[in-house]
């Protein structure tokens, strides 16, 4: 372990101390680090925090100092707290009974303070300050520290990020965000979810610049004319949640209902873009107050759209920092998904300020009460107040994500330990988000909605301004102990009468348990034998098969309670069947044709259906494919396809079943088999295979009714208008002509109009596509590119920029990317994947990650989301033995980082289930596309 010893300076405090009154600093050559763990102490709490900071927008640095009110348990000569990459120069501390003499925000010397010893221990990120006089159990202390720090050029911490205005000059802003672990980057603090406490937060800044801060602001001017901010005293809340931003922003504002004021901040010329962000947060924070019967306990919430931000929002309580691209909504260039993704973006965040605000988890381990929640509200809460947007629609593409993951060998338990900075931030992934969602959807169809809905408010009101664990959520769900009391406490005698699977014992935790504490996704097989359903689950693995010797050892020990449900051609009413043994049965009748199990989806299980049961589902999507809901169609599709993957269906079964499609009026199904092909069609383009390639272009032809049923134009409900999108710009990458010329058309008037037309929004990628493989059309969409001021306009851009054939353009784009200027370094993860799933910039992008991988972990922090999303966005096309080998060595090479992340492990998965799905398929497909072009 590294320990750096170092001693405070005193001559650099505000104002020194007398060195013939004050006792001279303790040498602190004879201390060492006093903690070996990378969690803190529990015996030292922190109660209240006074940060002043007063940051220099021209210097690029900031000074700042915190007064903590500590509560110390035991008697203790340490006070150990996070710190990372701060100078600390002066730590004093005082007693409870000297703390009338402190003054109101820093901190006055006078009092006589020792200047303690502080000792760093930057592998921990811990910062130890010695105190000679022990500080006593049971009772309180100020710790006094002063600092000093860059803002630093990343995402994290206190960081500065610019932006242009039109007239070509650069401004700087400084924000901060903090979750997971990067609060201790912006000033000292005990920074785990747990130590809760409240915040009076005060910044100086010029009259041209505005601070914003969690809470409401009152400012004073100080003597030398510079203003101090002080913001009104924080609720408690966890250090993650804590923001402070300094800026010149313009805002929109208005009032809930309940008297919140909604505030939207973005840089001045994007003003305008801000208005749907507006109606759309008074909206879904109205729609939460009442959905959880909690009032949201701050006065205000700012929502603000950073120009620099890596991750896609954060939800500091009552100041939410956004990416541009996840607020602004600008009507010109913004398509139907734009829309989709903003109002899912601010519902999420919103949603977070009871799920991990209020209410947050104890430890990182269990981040999924945070991000599964705020996922499946997203739905909830959008589904009820935008139902034109038809999201809950799409909540399968969730669930299917999770699968994807949770059907390989190196998923996770949805609760997994997590101790260190990188492992805690790789644990924000679809496991967390997705399957969290998924089965917080399952147990929602398990309880009814009104048992659900009641027994999440009662684990808010249980454990507000207070953590909570996954058990606490089940005795709450459940009701285990009596705590609330009022119209939203339910007796369990009360939650099991409006429970749908009646006479079963509501055993909620050892049900749940399977599903959180246990990896992985449960496939379902069932199998007719006269009146009954034979049932058997065992885990669903793409990349094992049961004639595998290592099978028995994977499945071992597996087992889920799956509330099973079914309907049958006999009645419209769903059945239900607990299922909580290996292998169980249900009677459905003689005189029953087709049974679809997990109805509607609502259950996270995959289904396979033996005997002829695959071969009667066919022919009734043949004959009569509305006799099953939409639903029921997208998750045949799904599980089908899943199945040839893991060679346990044959691919023409799959492609048979898909054949309906033609009939097939639903967006979500059309979309689902339609991303099959596409996927094929994309893994044999890049082997180059070329008959199989040539051949896939027939799905041109399966769907050319639908393609040539599309306008090009912006028309239609949302749904409508994401069809059209995804089939268009599917026609025109499969080189479809009348889908080309229409490319090209629209793609020389917009050239005319010296690239001001707008082109019809949801279109516009697909244009700039065909438009971006000439080398003029490429230079103009460049051009516009640097200077466009709508961040949707220019991700759509850079997409069609990377969608070039000529490897020279690729090249110039990843530079221009590493350097940062014209594609900003927020960008840079999902350019390199944009240029991987482009044939020819595959290799390039694979070659370009290794060349400057350590310049990559630098820029993001290792288990980032960019970080993960260029290692799965640069490996996910590979299928040949050979690749995996290069990935594996390349691995190898970074050892040291790679093995601490999970994501390689999925990467090398991902690629074995591309070699075993060729080995499994290709004959298949080949045969069967022969067989139909014939
Ligand atoms: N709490 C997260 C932000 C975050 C993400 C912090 C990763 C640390 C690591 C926030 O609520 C979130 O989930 N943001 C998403 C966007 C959202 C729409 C799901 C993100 O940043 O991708
Ligand atoms: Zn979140």
């Amino acid at each position: 372990m590294c320990i750096c010893v170092c001693l405070s300076h005193p001559t650099q405090a505000s104002e020194p101390p007398n060195p013939t009154e004050e006792q001279p600093p303790l040498g602190t050559g004879s201390l060492s680090f006093p903690w070996s763990h990378l969690r803190l102490p529990g015996y030292i709490v922190p109660l209240h925090y006074h940060l002043l900071l007063h940051p220099n927008l021209t210097m690029l640095s900031y000074s700042g100092t915190v007064r903590i009110e500590l509560q110390v348990q035991n008697n203790t000569n340490w006070v150990v707290l996070h710190s990372k990459g701060l100078r600390i120069t002066t730590a004093t501390m005082l007693d409870q009974n000297l703390a009338h003499l402190s003054d109101k925000v820093g901190y006055s010397l006078r009092t006589k303070p020792f200047v303690l010893p502080v000792l760093h221990n930057p592998t921990h990120e811990q910062t130890a300050i010695f105190s000679p006089r022990v500080l006593s159990g049971g009772q309180k202390y100020f710790l006094f520290l002063e600092f000093g720090a860059e803002l630093g050029e990343g995402f994290y911490g206190f960081y500065r990020s610019t932006y242009r205005t039109s007239s070509g000059e650069t401004r700087n802003l400084a924000s901060t965000h903090f979750e997971p672990t990067s609060a201790r980057m912006a000033f000292p603090c005990f920074d785990e979810p747990s130590f809760k406490a409240n915040y009076s937060i005060s910044i100086r800044r010029s009259r041209a610049h505005t601070a914003l801060s969690n809470m409401p602001v009152q400012t004073v001017v100080l003597d030398d004319g510079l203003m101090e901010d002080r913001f009104a005293v924080s609720v408690r809340m966890s250090s993650y949640l804590v923001a402070f931003i300094v800026c010149d922003f313009r805002s929109v504002s208005a009032t809930t209902a309940s008297g919140v004021k909604v505030s939207v901040y973005a840089a001045p010329e994007k003003w305008q873009q801000t208005h749907y962000a507006l109606k759309a947060a008074v909206k879904l924070l109205e729609f939460y107050e009442k959905y959880f019967n909690i009032k949201y306990p701050l006065p205000k919430q700012d929502l603000v759209a950073i120009p620099d931000f890596q991750a896609g929002a954060m939800e500091n309580w009552g100041l939410i920092t956004f990416r541009e691209t996840s607020l602004l909504f600008d009507p010109a260039t913004s398509s139907g998904s734009d829309r989709v993704w903003v109002t899912m973006v601010i519902a999420h965040e919103l949603a977070h300020q009871w799920f991990g605000n209020l209410v947050t988890m104890q430890w990182w381990n269990d981040i999924w009460l945070n991000e599964g929640f705020a996922r499946y509200m997203e739905y909830i809460s959008v589904n009820a107040t935008y139902p034109k947007l038809r999201v809950e629609d799409y909540l399968v593409d969730t669930c299917f994500a999770a699968i994807g993951r949770d059907s390989l060998n190196s998923s996770r338990p949805i609760s997994s330990a997590a101790e260190s900075p990188t492992q805690i931030e790789e644990m924000f992934d679809t496991v967390s988000y997705d399957k969290g969602a998924c089965v917080l959807h399952m147990l929602r169809h398990y309880l009814t909605d009104q048992v659900f809905q009641s027994g999440i408010v009662r684990y808010l009101r249980r454990y507000s301004y207070s953590n909570a664990h996954n058990q606490d959520l089940w005795d709450s769900l459940a009701n285990e102990e009596e705590f609330s009391s009022g119209e939203h406490c339910y007796s369990s005698r009360q939650a099991a009468k409006n429970y749908l699977y009646a006479g079963e014992h509501l055993d909620l935790t050892s049900m749940m348990n399977t599903w959180t504490l246990q990896t992985g996704v449960p496939l379902v097989t069932v199998t007719r034998q006269g009146s009954h359903l034979l049932l058997k689950q065992e885990r669903f693995l793409r990349t094992a098969h049961p004639s595998d010797p290592t099978w028995p050892s994977l499945q071992q020990g597996f087992l889920w309670h799956i509330p099973l449900t079914y309907r049958t051609d006999t009645s419209t009413s769903i059945h239900r069947h607990p299922m909580t043994t290996l292998t169980d049965s249900v009677e459905v009748g003689e005189e029953v044709g087709w049974v679809k199990v997990n109805v509607d989806m609502a259950g996270y299980y995959l289904v396979h259906y033996d005997g002829s049961g695959w071969d009667d589902l066919i022919q009734l999507l043949k004959d009569n494919h509305t006799a099953l809901t939409f639903m029921d169609r997208t998750h045949l599709i799904h599980n089908a396809f899943q199945l040839t993957t893991a060679g346990r269906l044959s691919l023409d079964k799959a492609l048979d079943l898909i054949g309906y499609l033609r009939s097939e009026s639903h967006t979500v199904p059309l979309l689902e088999g339609l991303g099959y092909l596409e996927a094929f069609y994309r893994i044999v383009e890049r082997r180059d295979i070329p008959d199989v390639t040539q051949n896939l272009r027939y799905i041109l032809w399966y769907f050319r009714d639908v393609i040539d049923r599309q306008t090009w134009s912006d028309k239609g409900s949302v749904s409508e208008r994401r069809l059209r999108s995804e089939l268009l710009s599917l026609a025109c990458h499969l080189g479809d002509l009348p889908c080309l010329k229409q490319a090209q058309r629209s793609f020389t008037h917009w050239l005319d109009s010296n690239s001001t037309l707008n082109l019809p929004a949801d279109m516009a990628e697909t244009v700039y596509s065909v438009g971006a493989q000439e080398d003029t059309g490429w230079a103009s969409l460049l051009q516009t590119y640097t200077h466009s001021l709508s961040e949707t306009h220019k991700r759509k851009i850079l997409s069609a920029l990377a969608s070039s054939r000529d490897t020279n353009k690729l090249t110039r784009l990843l530079e221009l990317g590493l350097e940062g200027e014209v594609i900003r370094t927020q960008d840079l993860d999902s350019l390199i994947a944009m240029v991987a799933r482009n044939p020819k910039g595959h290799h390039l992008a694979w070659s370009y990650v290794q060349k400057y991988w350590s310049t990559l972990v630098d820029k993001f922090q290792l288990g980032s989301f960019s970080i993960r999303n260029i290692i799965i966005g640069t490996t996910a096309q590979f299928s040949s033995t050979e690749e995996l080998t290069e990935v594996r060595v390349f691995f190898e090479s970074i050892h040291e980082q790679a093995s601490q992340l999970r994501v390689t492990e999925v990467a090398m998965d991902n690629i074995q289930k591309n070699i075993l799905w060729l080995q499994r398929n290709l004959g298949t497909l080949r045969s069967w596309l022969d067989q139909q072009i014939d």
